[in-house]
């Protein structure tokens, strides 16, 4: 191979639904699709893991039927070891939960064990507060990792600059294959700064689905 050509993957954009016009929501996953959008990020919600509440089951359920992009679940919720199947036989192809909604390793193990019985790709993710090595312990057995750079809860918030210091740190301890995912204030410059730490994922919501132009939008994301 020639040392000086170095591939660079494509950094997989996966918009968040959660700033999308929720009446109009085909079209609105139609419409990044075209934009060029990998994914379809949605966000879950249930009041207690965060202090807002979104969509759950049956609106996977409907965008399955809707849209053949992989569906990007995050799940910030309480006992997520309750709702796993749920979800996974509703259509999501990655489940995400968070580390902290778990009360113990074997806890963290199970959760991650459920998704993958499913057949399904499993993703922790970790909020501001988390330090990156609580989670390095998982690495070898999940296929994604989402940093939080904003509070999980709501959209439009700004970026934490500090929490992108944690994807060089993940990806320091695992292999290639893992995905680092970014999630919370992503525009064109936050983009820059995560993918050029090692992020090969990037959640966008308002930043995408505010601006007029979602094709525009995407590509400066890239
Ligand atoms: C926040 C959610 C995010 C949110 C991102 O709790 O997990 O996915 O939609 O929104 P923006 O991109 O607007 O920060
Ligand atoms: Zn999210």
């Amino acid at each position: 191979m020639c040392g000086k050509i170095r591939y660079m993957e494509k950094v997989i954009i996966s918009p968040s639904i959660l700033s999308a016009d929720f009446s109009n929501l085909k079209s609105e996953v139609e419409a990044v699709k075209n934009a060029g959008a990998d994914w379809i990020h949605i966000d879950v919600m249930d009041g207690h893991f965060v202090p807002n509440i979104t969509i759950g089951i049956p609106v996977v359920k409907s965008l399955r039927r809707a849209t053949d992009l992989i569906l990007d679940t995050h799940l910030m919720i309480e006992n997520p070891e309750k709702y796993i199947e749920s979800f996974a036989m509703a259509g999501s192809d990655v489940i995400t939960f968070h580390y902290e909604a778990c009360e113990n390793a074997d806890k963290v193990k199970e959760v991650i064990s459920q998704i993958k019985n499913f057949g399904k790709r499993a993703g922790i993710s970790i909020k501001p507060k988390t330090e990156a090595k609580e989670i390095f312990e998982y690495l070898p057995f999940v296929d994604l990792v989402l940093v939080m750079t904003v509070e999980p809860g709501f959209g439009g918030q700004e970026f934490m600059h500090e929490c992108a210091l944690k994807i060089p740190q993940i990806r320091e301890h695992a292999d290639n294959k893992l995905i680092i995912q970014v999630d919370g204030g992503i525009n064109n410059i936050t983009a820059k700064i995560c993918k050029s730490l090692g992020a090969k994922s990037l959640v966008a919501g308002s930043f995408i689905y505010k601006n007029n132009d979602y094709k525009k939008a995407i590509e400066s994301l890239l």
